[in-house]
């Protein structure tokens, strides 16, 4: 089934999206094969995730990826002129130090191809935030279980479940919301927190939430294009693999090895005489 009549999908339907309580879903590409294929399955956006760091570059964690890699791996996606909003991730690094740099980096993205960008980080992102959408550059912002805290988090840890105000907490996360919507991003990612805080925030929140590990009351989910297909080895719980892809590629190459080896490829039918 494929969906590649459908129109452009665009920024300000995101709201309209939220409004008509009609879901929205996004899963990661890195490449212009997979983008096309994600495209005709029709979803709405395609994210240009920093994952790409652990699920193509083999790392340990997103904080390596550089801002010359995420310019490449947009402009891979895009030109695969997905019918879904192209979303790019501002990898660590990109928009910490400063705003002007958050915008030159919003900007290099924008020019790959990207049609918004994603940062994590709730207040104290606040002014990177209002300074790229103030430069007319759609801002995602991604909350709770922000990957690029690793070394604060202690590793990759599920986000809101205790008191005060310190980050991480529940109180903090509401505030980190708030605070992303107020400085004019168009939508917020919500990744592994409790479903009813997550729910709260989206009843709190116009723009959409979109959820990975926050549950089903969010106005979208994302996931991971590499668990989503069962491409990788790993498993997490707030994963679902839809089909397995892994063992299915394992399967066609072996058959390959297997005809190589006892003389019957390449047969007739692909040879040249
Ligand atoms: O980089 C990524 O894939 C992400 C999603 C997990 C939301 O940020």
């Amino acid at each position: 089934m494929t969906n590649i009549s459908r129109p452009k999908m665009t920024v300000p339907m995101l709201v309209q999206r939220k409004a008509e309580q009609s879901r929205l879903s996004m899963v990661t590409a890195y490449d212009a094969t997979f983008a096309s294929i994600v495209d005709a399955g029709g979803v709405d956006l395609i994210l240009v995730g920093d994952s790409v760091a652990t699920v193509m570059q083999g790392q340990k964690n997103t904080l390596g990826v550089s801002m010359d890699e995420m310019v490449y791996h947009v402009r891979l996606v895009a030109a695969a002129q997905p019918k879904a909003l192209i979303v790019g991730d501002m990898p660590f690094g990109s928009y910490q130090s400063s705003s002007v740099d958050a915008v030159d980096n919003a900007v290099r993205l924008v020019k790959a191809g990207a049609e918004i960008v994603k940062l994590e980080g709730g207040l104290f992102v606040q002014d990177a935030i209002s300074c790229i959408a103030n430069s007319d550059i759609p801002v995602m912002g991604h909350i709770g279980l922000t990957p690029q805290s690793y070394h604060r988090m202690g590793g990759n840890k599920i986000q809101g479940r205790s008191d005060g105000d310190s980050a991480g907490s529940r109180s903090r996360l509401i505030a980190d919301a708030l605070a992303v919507e107020e400085a004019g991003a168009c939508a917020v990612v919500i990744e592994g927190v409790p479903a009813e805080l997550a729910s709260e925030i989206t009843g709190m929140l116009s723009i959409p939430t979109i959820g990975i590990g926050a549950g089903v009351q969010c106005d979208g989910q994302v996931l991971v294009m590499h668990d989503l297909l069962g491409l990788s080895e790993r498993t997490f719980t707030f994963a679902k693999a839809y089909s397995n892809f892994r063992v299915l590629a394992q399967q066609a190459v072996a058959e390959y090895v297997a005809e190589v080896s006892n003389g019957s490829w390449p047969d007739e039918q692909h040879s040249f005489h």
